[in-house]
């Protein structure tokens, strides 16, 4: 070898506030005993090739911008997980060309930025020979074995302030405002929004509701003489023996959008005769720069990835917990999701606060 010892960044699936920050963090970190090259569009630019070198100088210019300098897909040929989160076996030959690329170019190891479908490709790539190190990333907060993914409270903070908005304009006309949010398969954010806004009821996946308590909560309210609500919702959110509502906006996912749970909320309500109105925060929750927080949880992730590239310290993923960073396997972090567990101290204390969650059965004060 008669160059630098070569990395490789690549960042999958949708974009997060904090990918930038990460990206300059690692390359600062391993700046100049090593050259890193940044790929395009995810794994799809190892595929072909399509890359660019990472200098300080560059990435420097994009450490607290939203988005992602290198582009990303979740599409294409390395759709890690399908349906409702399996995992997918990749096409062998597509796998086979990846790794006659990285050897090619020489690299070392690949620093990989994303969630459990991205890092489900990381583990195959890593069992082809590739040397994979992880960054977990989700808006969600829904990666299994980390306290916080990076965007994650940046995500809730703008999901806060819609709620403070809706609160006004609700209050003002009696109206049931209802927030949709992202949220696949956990309810994080709408949880940790849903508190911070002073939500009356949050419902989140992991705990289905019905609309026959949904509809007791607000008329219980209207009993009292409160004729406003805010209902939070997470897109993944299902009622009792219901299904999750797809988006009927196409588009090119590896899985298909949510999108609609919010306003068949408001439609239900309507129909009872009460005035509700729903508004989707969709990817405004993802665009734009981290929020402090998350510039100084990002630059933590990139130099700890880097410093597990400098430490050979390869087939993990960097964990964050109880303000600690260290690693796990990324056969362990693919393993699971991180959900809301319905009996945890958040929900406990949520439950205090007087906050349903469209359970059957629950007792309103
Ligand atoms: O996984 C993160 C997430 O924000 C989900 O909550 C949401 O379902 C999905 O991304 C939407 O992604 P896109 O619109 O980019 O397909």
């Amino acid at each position: 070898m008669n160059h630098k010892p070569r990395i490789g960044v690549i960042n999958g699936g949708g974009d997060c506030p904090g990918l930038n920050t990460v990206i300059d963090s690692l390359v600062k970190t391993l700046y100049p005993e090593y050259e890193v090259f940044g790929f395009y569009k995810g794994y799809e630019g190892l595929l072909e090739k399509n890359y660019f070198h990472l200098l300080p100088e560059y990435t420097n210019r994009f450490k607290f911008q939203g988005g992602t300098m290198l582009k990303s897909v979740n599409h294409g040929h390395f759709p890690g997980k399908i349906g409702g989160g399996e995992l997918n076996l990749i096409d062998k030959s597509i796998l086979a060309k990846t790794k006659e690329n990285y050897d090619e170019m020489g690299l070392e190891a690949i620093v990989v930025l994303g969630g459990d479908g991205t890092m489900s490709v990381a583990l195959q790539l890593q069992e082809m020979g590739l040397n994979m190190v992880g960054v977990p990333k989700s808006i969600d907060n829904d990666l299994y074995g980390t306290d916080y993914t990076f965007g994650f409270q940046t995500a809730v903070e703008i999901a806060t302030e819609a709620l403070d908005r809706l609160e006004t304009t609700g209050y003002s006309h009696d109206r049931v405002m209802i927030l949709e949010l992202m949220g696949r398969n956990a309810g994080w954010i709408s949880l940790n929004a849903g508190i911070a806004g002073g939500a009356n009821m949050i419902l989140i996946p992991e705990i289905p509701f019905t609309y026959d308590q949904l509809l007791k909560y607000i008329q219980a309210r209207v009993e009292k003489g409160k004729h406003n609500a805010l209902i939070v919702v997470a897109e993944g959110a299902i009622s009792v023996g219901g299904e999750k509502i797809l988006s009927d906006i196409g588009g090119q996912s590896s899985e298909q959008n949510l999108s609609g749970i919010g306003s068949n909320i408001a439609r239900f309500l309507n129909s009872q005769n009460i005035d509700a109105r729903s508004t989707i925060l969709g990817h405004i929750q993802r665009g734009g720069s981290p929020n402090s927080f998350d510039r100084i949880l990002s630059r933590q992730y990139g130099a700890f990835a880097g410093n597990m590239i400098k430490d050979k310290k390869y087939a993990q993923v960097v964990t964050y917990n109880c303000h600690d960073f260290t690693s796990m396997t990324l056969d362990e972090c693919v393993s699971q999701l991180k959900l809301v567990d319905p009996e945890s101290s958040i929900v406990k204390l949520a439950r205090q606060m007087g906050i349903s969650f469209g359970e059957t059965g629950e007792i309103y004060f």
